[in-house]
């Protein structure tokens, strides 16, 4: 049981491991995502700023070269300083002013700005510039490291031509920004949403293991005697169908143990009057109770009894062997009119003894069938004797085959008592007797059932109805071909009514 409980354990542990790595991927991979995205969003739009201050400077240039002529540049040149004061501040960026003459006029952070001129890639860029053209480089200057996004406009002077460029060096740093923030904000949402999972994750594993350990904790209860133990079904998942699965199989073995018990019950009761009846004769004939003149007339009931009791035996065997699948059938082509006309004849004493009305009617002339003739002789057996004996004196019995869809369809037809509705269903049914004080000492109830199980081993069927025109008991059987050798023998065998 503590084994057991371990597992079930397991099992939850498993689920919630599966559940909370499924959930941390996803949130480590989004989290990863949304952080690189921002970054990339915020570079960007930094960098857009950054070439509009660019621009701005390039204008101010602008200004400064046409009003050189009338002494206004002092103005100018004022506000080009707190431009360059505000870029500083604002963006950790250096401004170059490199004119037309590869000449720095303004320089940021860096002192020796001109002799990194003379570097071949800082040059193609300043001419790239100078012919009107924007540039954004990484780690263009190898002074100021790689980390370092230089972005260049062109600044044209009063007549409209190209007279310099304006180069800012930002910090990549600068750039994207200061993103612990960033990192921050989605630790904190990722942790929540982690929280939120493991307890929802905690959740459903409980709620499944708790399910499947209620399965569980029922079957050990139903194996351990309990055959009242179900188990409640909710939802429509795989689990619910699991529990209904388990009802189901609960409720067809518990039906089971219960007419187990009933059929020893009735075997039992079957077997007690016989032998109740055959040792009290026999005790009486050895104590002398019983005269010794009357004694030949209790041997003889006495012989009636044991025979009652080794049909009982012999119809348990039968039923026990079929239901058991060991009697495998023998199936040959023969012919059915033959067969059960042979069968009536055996019943032909007690027929003239109840005076019974006999009608055959064989719509054809000869049906050939496909069966074990064996087992269809005990059908016919047991329901020609059925027949007889609950047919009233001077009543009818009808016996009738004919092909219907392929199939032959024998009836056995009797007049006489009406087997209500209700108990129709039950006739097939081991030790049922419709009317068990009527027909006791008539027989077990046992016939029906055996002629039902033959019959579905076939893969035929048995139907029965009841009402004022009769009794009637009709079942099916596989229609064939005549058999080509056997055709004479079943000549012989086919007798009249
Ligand atoms: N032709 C019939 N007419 C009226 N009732 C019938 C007929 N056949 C069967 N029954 C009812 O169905 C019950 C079950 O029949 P079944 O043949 O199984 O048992 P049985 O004839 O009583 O005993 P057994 O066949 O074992 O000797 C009978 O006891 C009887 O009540
Ligand atoms: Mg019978």
């Amino acid at each position: 049981m503590k084994k057991a409980a371990l597992h079930k354990n397991r099992l939850f542990r498993r689920l919630l491991l599966a559940f909370v790595a499924a959930i941390l991927a996803t949130v480590l991979v989004l989290s990863l995502l949304m952080v690189v995205l921002v970054r990339r969003e915020r570079t960007q739009a930094l960098e857009a700023e950054v070439r509009v201050q660019a621009r701005d400077v390039a204008r101010l240039m602008q200004q400064f070269d046409s009003l050189s002529f009338w002494n206004g540049s002092e103005a100018i040149s004022q506000t080009l300083n707190w431009k360059f004061e505000e870029i500083r501040a604002n963006y950790g960026a250096s401004v170059w002013l490199v004119n037309g003459n590869r000449r720095v006029l303004v320089l940021g952070d860096t002192d020796n700005a001109q002799e990194q001129l003379n570097d071949p890639d800082v040059l193609a860029q300043i001419y790239n510039v100078l012919s009107g053209r924007e540039i954004r480089v990484q780690g263009l200057i190898p002074e100021l490291g790689n980390d370092m996004v230089t972005i260049g406009v062109p600044w044209v002077n009063a007549y409209g031509y190209t007279a310099g460029a304006v180069l800012l060096h930002i910090p990549t740093r600068e750039l994207s920004g200061d993103y612990r923030d960033l990192i921050r904000y989605t630790a904190i949402a990722g942790v929540i949403a982690l929280t939120l999972g493991i307890c929802l994750s905690y959740v459903i594993a409980r709620r499944q293991t708790i399910r499947l350990n209620e399965i569980s904790r029922a079957a050990g209860e139903f194996a351990g005697g309990d055959l009242t133990r179900r188990v409640r079904v909710s939802g429509d998942d795989e689990i619910a169908e699991l529990g209904a699965a388990f009802n189901k199989m609960a409720e067809d073995l518990s039906r089971l143990e219960e007419s187990r018990k009933s059929f020893v019950a009735s075997v039992s009761h079957e077997l007690r009057s016989p032998l109740t009846c055959i040792r009290g004769y026999v005790e009486g004939m050895l104590d002398g109770v019983i005269p010794q003149q009357d004694q030949a007339r209790y041997l003889r009931v006495t012989l009636d009894e044991t025979g009652r009791l080794t049909k009982l035996v012999n119809e348990l065997l039968d039923l026990s062997r079929i239901e058991s699948g060991e009697f495998s059938l023998n199936r040959t082509v023969f012919e059915l009119n033959g067969l059960i006309a042979q069968q009536l004849f055996k019943f032909e004493q007690r027929i003239e003894e109840k005076q019974v009305h006999v009608e055959v009617s064989f719509a054809e002339d000869r049906m050939y069938v496909l069966a074990d003739a064996d087992r269809i002789r005990q059908v016919a057996t047991n329901l020609i004797d059925n027949a007889v004996k609950f047919v009233d004196e001077g009543g009818t019995l009808t016996v009738q085959t004919r092909a219907v869809r392929e199939k032959a369809e024998v009836s056995v037809i009797n007049s006489g008592a009406v087997i209500p509705p209700d108990k129709l269903p039950m006739v097939f049914d081991r030790f049922y007797k419709v009317d068990s004080a009527h027909t006791s000492g008539k027989g077990s109830g046992l016939g029906l059932a055996i002629t039902k199980r033959i019959l579905e081993q076939h893969g035929q069927t048995i139907r029965v109805s009841s009402d004022s025109s009769g009794t009637r008991f009709a079942f099916t059987l596989e229609l064939s071909a005549p058999p080509a050798q056997n055709a004479n023998s079943n000549e012989q065998e086919r007798g009249a009514p």
